[in-house]
């Protein structure tokens, strides 16, 4: 039967592993999008969600028929996905949004790279095709993320009946950064996003970047919108688009939807009888000591090595938390197949352990580093936590900062970096800091560490309500609403 309300994303609710004797067994995977779409996805029984197989397991699952209802997954030719996926998205897309680049070497756009972005075209042509069949007429689409910027241009060719809406869960690049690819590459990006009815952002600050950047395409009759210096829009804005370009319909609106948390559904998953085992058994790793909390997948825009800096810091020129502070940093494996964060999860593992090296003691171990994707063992941290580390350098949101504040027993004080997100809606309440810089970021830790108790429980209060007001449920269907 044909859908009325479709979701396009790389990575599904799910993924497989496939075990020696061929059983498929399924789990949730990380990062903002899996868990914003899921919470909201949960009160839409009737939505159809579109993914890609992410490897052999998937496949395996696919060609069984064993995805779960609501779910189709595309299975995708390995070698075209992986250059898609590792080539496109993730090594240059991801790298040019986050701001990345080791400039003196990347990037380098040669002939592999070529091959890859028609790997990329290809498997954006996929789910143009895909999403195309399972539409009803005038059907509502709401496509994710930088995987997927050429699919509301392709859909629209195919279907110009459907109402489209893009969303990006990461920053926007700079004009500047944007400008490092090739011009037709850049063009066919911008190309591919405003195909959409509206595309949509978690930050003023990121859909100024689109705007930005959209305004570098004047040559192919896509203008930006113009505001007078200096103004701040607080409302959507919309791109005109002259009819002769390459897009037919005339107008794209751009909208900030600021992804939020549902404080009741993360509360009744925190008091699981579970997470309370885990919480019981952490409190007797740490023994009584105050803790400095984070949760990321190990990332490069997430900065944690410079947060591990900054804790040697603190703990060099504040010795009097030797022995009185654990680091407790969860740092969950991301993206293997590529050397780069292959090379960061090493890095991280290396400088944990030459902390400990440097101040551990018979009895107290400075930084515990777990590798383990395990949810209920991060919202037991959330729930203890004295003190949340979120430093990224650049990040679409960051919902840990938001989820932190929502279930925190006794209160935690933030330390939020001024490249997240969440800065945007957290800063009154959080202590923010530049992520570059490691003196100001050990010094805001030591404030943290040392803010009273009822300062940290009021801030705390304040930072939840903030971090609520647009929960999954509400993010979707104002997207949806938009399409209307
Ligand atoms: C970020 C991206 C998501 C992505 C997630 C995890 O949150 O915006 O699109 O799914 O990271 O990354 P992965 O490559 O494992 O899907």
């Amino acid at each position: 039967m044909a859908s009325q309300v479709l979701v396009a994303a790389n990575r599904g609710p799910l993924s497989y592993d496939l075990s020696a004797e061929g059983t498929l067994s399924a789990r949730r995977g990380g990062g903002g999008l899996v868990s914003g779409l899921s919470a909201a996805l949960a009160r839409q029984p009737e939505a159809l969600w579109i993914c890609a197989a992410l490897s052999e397991a998937d496949r395996e699952a696919v060609r069984r028929g064993v995805a779960e209802p609501g779910v189709r997954m595309l299975d995708i030719d390995p070698t075209v996905y992986d250059d898609a996926y590792n080539g496109i998205a993730n090594s240059v897309l991801w790298f040019t949004h986050h701001h990345l680049y080791d400039i003196p070497r990347e990037p380098v756009f040669d002939a592999r790279f070529r091959r890859q972005w028609e790997s990329y075209t290809a498997y954006n042509q996929a789910f143009a095709e895909a999403l195309a069949e399972e539409a009803a007429e005038g059907a509502r689409v709401l496509v994710q993320d930088y995987h997927l910027a050429l699919v509301p241009g392709a859909l629209r060719e195919l279907r110009p009946d459907l109402r489209i809406a893009h969303f990006t869960h990461t920053p926007w690049a700079s004009p500047e950064f944007l400008g490092m690819l090739p011009d037709d590459v850049r063009s066919r990006l911008v190309w591919g996003m405003l195909g959409a009815d509206v595309v949509g952002f978690h930050t003023w600050a990121w859909a100024h970047s689109f705007m930005g950047g959209a305004h570098l395409d004047d040559e192919r009759g896509i203008a930006a919108p113009r505001f007078p210096a200096g103004e701040e829009p607080s409302r959507a804005r919309s791109i005109e688009k002259s009819p002769s370009g390459p897009v037919r319909h005339k107008r794209t609106d751009v909208a900030v939807y600021a992804l939020g948390v549902d404080a009741e559904d993360l509360r009744s998953l925190a008091h699981r009888p579970e997470v309370d085992e885990k919480l019981a058994a952490l409190r007797a790793e740490v023994a009584g000591r105050r803790t400095i909390a984070r949760v990321d997948r190990t990332e490069l825009s997430k900065n944690i090595l410079r947060g591990l800096h900054a804790y040697r810091e603190l703990l060099t020129t504040h010795p009097e938390w030797r022995g009185e502070v654990v680091h407790l940093a969860s740092a969950y494996p991301s993206r293997q197949d590529l050397k780069v964060y292959r090379d960061y999860t090493a890095a991280v593992a290396q400088l944990a352990e030459e902390i400990n090296a440097e101040f551990g003691t018979a009895d107290w171990q400075p930084v515990l580093v777990s590798v383990v994707d395990d949810f209920a063992r991060s919202l037991a941290v959330y729930r203890m936590a004295d003190v949340a580390l979120v430093n990224p350098v650049r990040d679409g949101m960051n919902l840990v900062a938001k989820e932190i504040p929502v279930v925190s027993e006794a209160g935690c004080a933030l330390v939020l970096s001024t490249g997240a997100g969440a800065y945007e809606e957290l800063r009154e309440h959080a202590l923010t800091v530049n992520p570059y810089d490691v003196t100001a970021t050990a010094e805001a830790l030591h404030a943290a560490l040392s803010m009273p108790a009822a300062e940290r429980a009021d801030r705390t209060k304040r930072l939840a309500a903030a971090a609520t007001t647009l929960p999954p449920a509400a993010w979707f269907e104002a997207q949806l609403d938009a399409l209307s």
